[in-house]
C-alpha cells in the first residue's frame, strides 16, 4: 500500500505540512509506505485551455512540467493524502492550479472515453485555516472532492483544523494531529 501526500502550503514546516505528516505517520504505522511532493517546490504551470489539443494516449497533458511528475506519482499510489491551507476561502493557488492541470483527464474520461485512473484510489483530506469559517472548509472540500471524482478517488475523510494562524501553531491542536494520524490508519486499512 502506497499513500501520497501532496503538501499544498508554500510554508514547509507550517500547519500544513505538520498536520500531513501526522496522517502519513498513522499511514506507516498500519503498513503503508509513504512519500510526499510538496507542490510549492515544483514547476507548474497554470492551464491554458488547450485540453482538446494537449491531450496524450495516456489520458494527461502533454505540456512537459512538473505536473508530470505528479501524475506519475498518483498513478503509482493506491492512496492519496491532499493537504492545503486555506487562502481566501478556498484551496491554496498551488493546490488549484494542480488540479485544474488534471482537465485532460476529464476530456479523456468524459470526451475520449479513456480509463484514465483504472485503479480506484482512496483519497483524504486535510485542511487549516485561521479563522472558524466553516463555509471555507466546505467550500475547499466541493473542489477536493470534484478534483477525486476526476482521479477516481473515493472520498476517505477529511480533517480540518481551524483557528492556526502562526507557523507550527496546530502544534497545540492534539485532537487534530490525532485525528489526522486516525484517517491515515484508515487509509491504509480500507
Ligand atoms: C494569502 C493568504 C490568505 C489567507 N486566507 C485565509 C482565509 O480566507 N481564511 C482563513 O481563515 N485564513 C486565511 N489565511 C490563513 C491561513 O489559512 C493560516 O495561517 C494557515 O494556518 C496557514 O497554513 P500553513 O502554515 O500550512 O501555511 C490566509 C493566509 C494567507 C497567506
Amino acid at each position: 500500500m502506497k499513500v501520497l501526500g501532496i503538501n499544498g502550503s508554500p510554508r514547509q514546516g507550517g500547519n500544513t505540512d505538520i498536520l500531513l505528516e501526522k496522517a502519513l505517520a498513522g499511514a506507516r504505522s498500519a503498513g503503508a509506505e509513504t512519500e510526499s511532493i510538496v507542490l510549492n517546490g515544483l514547476n507548474i504551470s497554470p492551464v491554458q485551455e488547450k485540453e482538446y489539443e494537449n491531450v496524450n494516449n495516456e489520458g494527461f497533458s502533454v505540456v512537459d512540467d512538473d505536473i508530470q511528475l505528479v501524475y506519475r506519482k498518483i498513478s503509482g499510489s493506491d492512496a492519496l493524502v491532499l493537504a492545503s491551507p486555506i487562502f481566501f476561502g478556498s484551496l491554496s493557488a498551488q493546490v488549484k492550479i494542480m488540479i485544474d492541470r488534471f482537465q485532460c483527464v476529464w476530456v479523456a474520461k468524459n470526451v475520449l472515453h479513456k480509463d484514465v485512473f483504472p485503479r480506484r484510489l482512496r483519497g483524504a483530506f486535510l485542511c487549516v485555516e485561521a479563522t472558524a469559517r466553516a463555509d471555507f472548509f466546505e467550500n475547499a472540500r466541493s473542489i477536493v472532492r470534484n478534483f477525486f471524482a476526476i482521479i477516481n478517488a473515493g472520498y476517505y475523510g477529511e480533517v480540518f483544523c481551524p483557528d492556526v494562524e502562526k507557523k507550527g501553531e496546530i502544534s497545540r491542536h492534539a485532537e487534530s494531529l490525532e485525528k489526522a494520524f486516525e484517517l491515515g490508519i484508515k487509509i491504509t486499512s480500507g
